[in-house]
């Protein structure tokens, strides 16, 4: 019998996170396709068949079913639903009506987001989230989708991780288009906010029950000197910029450009967020460096280390503490729910993969027992999928996927996670069986950790 154990509350909702272009298979039609196909990736590698969703998403909701799962994040791809300018593919719809039933028939409650990354070719030919009308088509989509899928779903993120995907599209180039520029990444943050606040709206107007939020990305921009008054300044700019710039406007109902000055009342009737969506990877701590440009700043104090997801473990820096104070902080701000819609280890193997898992989760009940409100907790992935820039380089999943072969291997993280989530909690077995190390942070103290507390 464990002396120690970690529960979680009663209710507690157990996912994965998936997404529609890194898992479906042959999204011809979008953006990064294109992209792909003119050798911008690490490996050279093209997203192919991906997981074969569009095929057989099935057979890996029955894998999410046999790990006790109650919930399942996965998007929509909008270069389906719309592939043409104002036609709606009543056979995508279809596809994803028959997906989003099986999900529940397995029990997995979905929560699904609109817009991961990609972006229908039509939308980019026309400059993409750099175009105003962007605005318009999104709230479009968004009404075909709730009309058409409303009744299946009534958990959505409207965009993932906003800040990200402007960064490595209009500010690394990394990302279609490849844009290299303050101003863009400016233009195309305002229209990701106003098409957020557009989407909220249609939502609620046809379903007023729905709880709708955005996938933010959040990190630990700690200063790597906190005496240090440039390391300072720079993480806190990060931190602003990264962290919180979209939520406060949208929590303020102020719109300002994430760089320079000026302000821009939103008008929405909804409120902006029923909830907070938390991706949580790692922290990047920040070391002040003279000289270059703005972007060439930024480029070094964030996207390098974005860049090195295959380098050592060692060599990159996870922060379970840094997810348990962003909680904290995440919570005192915007008083919301939160769940983890994203936090994940990348390895071939499973060597460091299940520490990561049981470290992060203790910070999240460190944090409920703090008093924070989380609901829920999604890891990424289930199985190994496309990795955007790092093609097949670089793997999160559950499982191990062979992408010539479509083998599934579950990995030593599987059988953790599931053990994790029939628990509801961690206890002190578990962790000696797929983490010794942690046995004496964990419960050094023999801590009996239950529900009530
Ligand atoms: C994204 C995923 C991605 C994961 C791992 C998140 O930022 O939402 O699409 O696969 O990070 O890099």
């Amino acid at each position: 019998m464990a002396s120690g154990y970690l529960q979680f509350p009663a209710g507690f909702i157990w996912g994965v996170a998936t997404s529609s272009h890194q898992n479906e298979g042959n999204n011809t039609n979008n953006d990064f396709w294109q992209w792909e196909q003119a050798g911008h990736t690490r490996d050279g590698t093209i997203s192919g068949l991906a997981c074969d969703w569009w095929h057989n998403a099935e057979a890996d909701f029955d894998r999410a079913a046999a790990l006790g799962l109650n919930t399942l994040r996965l998007s929509l791809e909008w270069s389906r639903l719309e592939p043409k300018e104002g036609y709606w593919d009543d056979t995508a719809f279809e596809r994803y009506r028959q997906m989003l039933l099986a999900l529940h028939e397995r029990g997995l409650r979905p929560m699904v987001t609109l817009h991961h990354f990609t972006n229908p070719l039509w939308l980019a030919k026309q400059d993409g989230w750099l175009n105003p009308t962007v605005v318009d088509y999104f709230a479009r989509y968004t009404a075909q989708v709730i009309e058409r899928l409303g009744d299946l779903c009534s958990w959505w993120c409207t965009l993932n991780e906003p800040n990200v995907y402007l960064l490595m599209a209009y500010l690394a180039a990394l990302w279609p288009p490849g844009y290299r520029s303050i101003q863009a990444f400016s233009q195309a943050a305002r229209h990701q906010v106003l098409a957020h606040a557009a989407a909220v709206d249609v939502i609620k107007q046809h379903t007023p029950q729905a709880q709708v939020s955005f996938a933010n990305h959040i990190a630990a921009f700690d200063p790597h000197r906190p005496w240090h008054l440039g390391d300072r300044i720079i993480a806190h700019l990060l931190d602003t910029i990264m962290n919180r710039w979209a939520l406060d406007s949208l929590q303020g109902g102020c719109l300002r450009p994430p760089f320079g000055t000026g302000w821009e009342k939103l008008s929405m009737t909804a409120p902006p967020l029923d909830y907070l969506a938390v991706n949580y990877y790692g922290s990047h701590p920040q070391q002040f460096k003279f000289g270059g440009s703005v972007i060439g700043l930024i480029e070094q104090q964030v996207i390098h280390e974005e860049r090195a997801w295959d380098t050592p473990w060692e060599m990159r820096e996870t922060s379970p503490q840094g997810l348990y104070q962003l909680l904290l902080e995440m919570w005192e701000r915007y008083q919301l729910p939160i769940y983890i819609t994203e936090n994940g280890f990348c390895e071939m193997g499973d060597e460091k993969r299940p520490a990561y898992i049981i470290s992060h989760l203790a910070a999240v009940h460190r944090a409920i027992a703090a008093g924070v409100d989380v609901r829920g907790y999604y890891y990424w992935t289930l199985v190994d999928n496309y990795e955007w820039a790092e093609g097949w380089t670089t793997r999160f999943g559950l499982y191990h996927l062979d992408p010539e072969t479509q083998k599934r291997t579950p990995r030593p993280s599987a059988n953790l996670y599931r053990e994790i989530v029939r628990q509801n909690g961690i206890s002190e077995d578990l962790v000696k069986a797929y983490a010794p190390q942690l046995l004496g942070e964990l419960f050094a103290t023999g801590q009996l950790v239950t529900e009530e507390e």
